[in-house]
């Protein structure tokens, strides 16, 4: 193990990733397959899904005032819709490509790993003027660069037969999709302000360098809501149950000075909110809400913070801007950003395309008025989300036959996966691969998985090695059926945590993983240690 603590943790969480089939290259088979994309593999899958549930429960379920709708758009946009939203004229990466190799890199990230620089919200002639004053050069052979040109993102497609083909594109962002659909879902689902459409779903962009495993994709899952309200009244009818809630916050004050850049105050929301940092408690709310979320997902208070982009950050229509940056082993990282994005979209596709993408407001004692709404976005990354949850989750393995320091050391790497989203809540064994135990396993496991609980059995192999592969993926709990199950009717159930094993009756283990899976309940609550 002490050769993978030497590598980045980029490379130690991608390769363990690879190799214990959470995900795998997309075509890997061809000449290694296509950069940017991957596949995710049954084990990997199930940890994906097990977010978006997480997700879809904490943010959509459990807000009845003000609903939540969630919608399913289509992937292809046809151009008009991204020409509306500035997408087409300025969604775009600076990108710097060698004279002599041709080579082609992102030009702000390589003012960052080469002088060290701070690119944010720099304009493209900003960057050029820097790489030429620093005298950068072409990071795979040092030859000189071509001047910086703006790329635009957006995969192209067309649309129909090629003589009468329209042209369209891959979504770069959930979001637009939401807006096209704002007046139906506003009208069929009879929604009244304030009131969320919510999508989960894939986005698409041919982003340069796609070197960063899982945090820099060309394909990608987007969770996104955007949050309508009257903007006279600004306010989320749900406030109160995150005013107290603590969060790490660097504010604009504090990025001014070079010396304080990375200093971040701890801060409930509500003090936030008195010292007028959020343009309103909707964005309060939500920055409230997805702090405890990821503190739920097993990232530590410690390692996240929530960034006040700056003004030059900001696009000109936004009223406010916060990013979610979490700590990993290469630095803080973007996880998600929530946007004011005022009534822009709403406009724009309004001008466009001549639809009135607006809410009635009634007031009692006043006369119904029309107004278009103001939107309050926060925009989620699946797949940034759950590599910042396994970078934190990751446990490595001791040295074989090296002294514990910990009662739960052990010779192998390990995923400490929080159990409501763990790929397998459960394994289920038979000591041994003999008809009068494999016969009860298989009908725990048929128990389980009939209750929608995601387990997974294995009979193969001895069982301190099966403890070992459980461990490896992050499975929280394994259930194994001995001689004595015959004899008194109980199961061994062993917690990846502490290794400590307990015996439960077999008829109790469905309500047991549950209470243990929703941590209602502790492990030792159900049993002495054997
Ligand atoms: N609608 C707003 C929007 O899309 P964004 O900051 O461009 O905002 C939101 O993206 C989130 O989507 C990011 O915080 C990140 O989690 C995720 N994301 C963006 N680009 C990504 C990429 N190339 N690979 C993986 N995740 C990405």
């Amino acid at each position: 193990m002490a050769e993978s603590k030497k590598k980045p943790m980029l490379d130690v969480v991608m390769d363990l990733l690879m190799r214990r089939g959470f995900i795998a290259q997309t075509a890997e088979i061809y000449n290694n397959g296509l950069a940017g994309f991957f596949d995710f593999l049954p084990v990997g899958m199930q940890l994906k899904q097990n977010i978006e549930k997480a997700w879809r429960e904490f943010f959509v379920w459990s807000s009845v005032d003000p609903l939540i709708f969630e919608i399913q758009g289509a992937v292809v946009l046809p151009e008009e819709v991204l020409i509306a939203s500035g997408h087409v004229s300025s969604f775009s990466d600076p990108l710097v490509a060698c004279k002599q190799c041709n080579a082609e890199v992102r030009a702000d990230h390589l003012l960052e790993s080469q002088v060290g620089m701070k690119t944010e919200g720099m304009t493209t002639q900003q960057i050029q003027a820097a790489i030429m004053d620093k005298d950068v050069k072409c990071p795979e052979c040092g030859g000189d660069l071509a001047p910086v040109e703006d790329f635009n993102l957006m995969l192209k497609t067309e649309v129909g037969p090629s003589k009468n083909s329209k042209r369209a594109y891959l979504r770069p962002e959930t979001a637009q999709s939401i807006f096209c659909d704002y007046k139906r879902v506003y009208q069929t689902m009879r929604a009244q302000l304030p009131f969320g459409i919510c999508q989960i779903g894939p986005s698409y962009r041919n982003e340069i360098s796609p070197r960063q495993g899982l945090i820099r994709m060309r394909g990608f899952t987007q969770m996104e809501i955007e949050f309508f309200f009257d903007p006279e009244e600004p306010t989320h009818p749900d406030y109160d149950a995150v005013k107290n809630t603590k969060i790490n916050l660097i504010t604009r004050d504090v990025q001014a000075s070079e010396a304080t850049a990375d200093d971040s105050i701890e801060i409930t929301i509500d003090e936030a909110m008195q010292q007028g940092i959020f343009p309103n408690n909707i964005q309060a709310y939500f920055v409230g809400k997805v702090f405890e979320f990821y503190q739920s997902l097993g990232i530590p208070f410690e390692s996240m913070r929530f960034r006040n982009l700056l003004k030059e950050e900001t696009p000109f229509y936004s009223m406010g801007n916060f990013d979610l940056e979490i700590k990993l082993d290469m630095g803080w990282k973007e996880a998600i950003g929530i946007a004011y994005r005022t009534d822009h979209d709403l406009l724009v596709h309004g001008e466009h395309s001549g639809a009135k993408l607006d809410a009635d407001i009634q007031k009692s004692g006043q006369k119904l008025k029309k107004v278009v709404p103001h939107v309050v976005e926060p925009s989620f990354g699946v797949e940034r989300a759950l590599y910042c949850v396994l970078e934190h989750a990751y446990r490595p393995g001791i040295q074989k036959g090296a002294e514990k320091e910990k009662e739960s050391d052990r010779e192998w790497d390990w995923f400490q996966i929080q159990p409501h989203i763990a790929p397998f809540s459960a394994m289920v064994y038979p000591l041994m691969k003999k008809p009068e135990l494999t016969e009860k396993a298989i009908a725990l496991f048929s128990a389980l998985k009939k209750e929608g609980i995601p387990v997974f059995y294995d009979q193969a192999g001895q069982i301190g090695r099966r403890y070992a592969r459980a461990d490896e993926i992050g499975t929280p709990f394994c259930f194994t059926v001995d001689y004595q199950t015959g004899e008194d009717g109980t199961v061994t159930i062993r917690d990846r945590d502490t290794m400590k094993q307990i015996r439960v009756p077999l008829e109790d283990c469905v309500p047991i993983l549950k209470a243990l899976v929703r941590r209602e309940k502790k492990f030792l609550d159900f049993g002495e240690p054997i």
